[in-house]
Order: structure tokens, then sequence, then C-alpha cells
């Protein structure tokens, strides 16, 4: 054989090798990543249980961070609520309920109308899981999960509700992706704190509660529905105004809450 057919000969023969060394190479790497996101799915799972129960427990203001979260998660009543007519559903148990798979479904999702649609959320499952906090066997808080576009994100919180299902305790932001530094002030305790003991409705039923451009004056006479919003990130704040106005209206837990302050809640 010639010299330069040779030369050719031993060229495809190294690119033949490189690829198949380059395909066992991605082909051990792809079986490596898929195993450990099989192997990793439970841990991930427990996690996010165990995440989710901390932001309950924290918003309900009986986390203690030397003690087990689940221990600790044992006070909680996790109940379904049926958000058209806000009365409990008892035939579901809380812990196999998914409302973010719910919503997807055609049967136990719905549509939210546009018009009403303040929070952005398109779709929401027809029952929403609630926790209850007891004290002395009578129920001490209501926790509602929250959730609704900001400036760039959908921000996921839950809020605390005394027993009279009207006065604010506590609301957490845990997940959202607003900016660091200007629109992530809602999930500062400094900010949290604004929220204790303001009112979400007013005499008439309306859900008035409202996060307002720079601060609340002290003369204001609807300061008890105000809380401070931050300047330079007004349009995060609006967008806890919106999903605060949804969610506790009447396409959200409206009717639920109406049930409570009526003394139906427990
Ligand atoms: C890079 C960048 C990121 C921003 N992130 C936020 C944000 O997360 N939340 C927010 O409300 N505004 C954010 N803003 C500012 C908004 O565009 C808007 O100017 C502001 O919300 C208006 O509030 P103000 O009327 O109090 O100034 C950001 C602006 C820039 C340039």
């Amino acid at each position: 054989m010639s010299e330069p057919a040779k030369e050719q000969g031993s060229k495809t023969e190294t690119v033949a090798r490189t690829l198949l060394v380059a395909f066992f190479v991605s082909l051990v790497c792809s079986s490596l990543v898929a195993s450990a996101a099989i192997l990793l799915q439970p841990r991930q799972l427990a996690n996010a249980i165990l995440d989710a129960r901390r932001n309950i427990l924290e918003v309900a203001g009986l986390f203690e961070p030397d003690r087990d979260v689940n221990q600790l998660y044992e006070s909680i009543e996790p109940r379904i609520v049926d958000l058209a007519t806000g009365a409990y559903v008892e035939d579901i148990d809380p812990e196999s309920f998914d409302p973010v798979e719910a919503a997807k479904d055609a049967e136990l999702g719905v549509e939210v109308p546009a018009d009403i649609d303040l929070a952005r959320v398109r779709r929401r499952a027809k029952r929403a899981l609630v926790y209850l906090v007891r004290k002395d066997d009578e129920v001490s808080k209501i926790i509602l999960p929250i959730s609704g576009y900001g400036l760039w994100s959908t921000m996921y919180g839950f809020v605390a509700l005394e027993a009279d299902g009207n006065t604010i305790a506590d609301i957490t932001f845990y997940a959202h992706g607003e900016t660091p530094g200007v629109g992530d002030f809602i999930a500062k305790p400094a900010w949290r704190a604004l929220w204790r003991d303001k009112r979400v409705f007013d005499e008439s039923g309306t859900p008035k509660i409202e996060v307002v451009k720079g601060r609340v004056s002290p003369g204001d006479p609807m300061a008890d529905y105000r809380v401070d919003g931050v300047s330079g990130a007004t349009l995060t704040g609006n967008g806890v105004t919106k999903l605060m106005q949804y969610w506790l209206g009447d396409h959200g837990y409206g009717p639920y809450l109406r049930n409570i302050q009526r003394g139906g809640g427990t």
C-alpha cells in the first residue's frame, strides 16, 4: 500500500476509535446521571415534604430549630377544603392530595376566568389543602397556601390567619424568582413582621388588604389593611396585593373564611 493510502487508513481508524470512545463515555455518563436521578428521587421528595412542613411550622409560629420538624408537624392538622362551598372534604386523605396535579386535571381543576385572575394562576384545583393549628382543642390559626405572579416569577407562600379568619398572624414566601436585593424583600423577616395584626376583610367582607407604594401613613384610616411597600420594587408589592386579593376573595378561600367567621371552620 502507498504511504498516502496508509496514512488515510490510520486517520479513518483514529476518527472511528475517537467516536467509539466518545459514544461509550457518553453512554456511561448518561447511565450514571439517570441512575443518580432515580436513586435520589425518594430523598428529594422527602426533602421537599420536610421543607414544606418547616415553612408551615414557621408561619404558624411553631418552628423550633433544635427540634425534629416531623415531630413538630404532628401538631398541624391538614384539611381539604372545597373552595366553591368553603366546606371541608372528608373523603380524601390530605396526605395524598396534590393540588398542583389536581389543578391540571380536567375534573379536579378549574380555569380561573381572566377577568378575576389577579394572581395570574390561570388554573387552580377545585379543592385546597389548608392547615389548622389547635390550642386547647380550639382552632387557633389557619394556614392558607398562596401563590401568584410578581414582576418576574410566581411567588409561593403561606399566610397564617388568626381563628377569626380575618386577622393576619404571619406571611411567608418560600419560593420566588424576584430580583435579589430588589423584589426579594417579600422574604425578609422585617417586611414579614409588618403584616402582623393586619386585617384582610372590611365590614362588608371585601378583601382590602394591600401593599401600598411607599409607607403607610400613620393617620391612614385604612392602615389596618395596608402594608408598607418597598421603594424601587413596587411591582413585586403589587403582585403580593393581587395574589392576596385573589386567594382571599370569592374565587379563592373567601367562602371557607366566611364559614370560619360564622363559627363553622372546625
Ligand atoms: C434589573 C432590574 C431588576 C428589577 N427587579 C425588580 C423586582 O424584582 N421587583 C420590582 O418590583 N421591581 C424590580 N425592578 C424595578 C421595576 O422595573 C420598577 O421600576 C419598580 O418596580 C417600580 O417601583 P417604584 O415605582 O417604587 O420605583 C427591577 C428593575 C431592574 C432594572
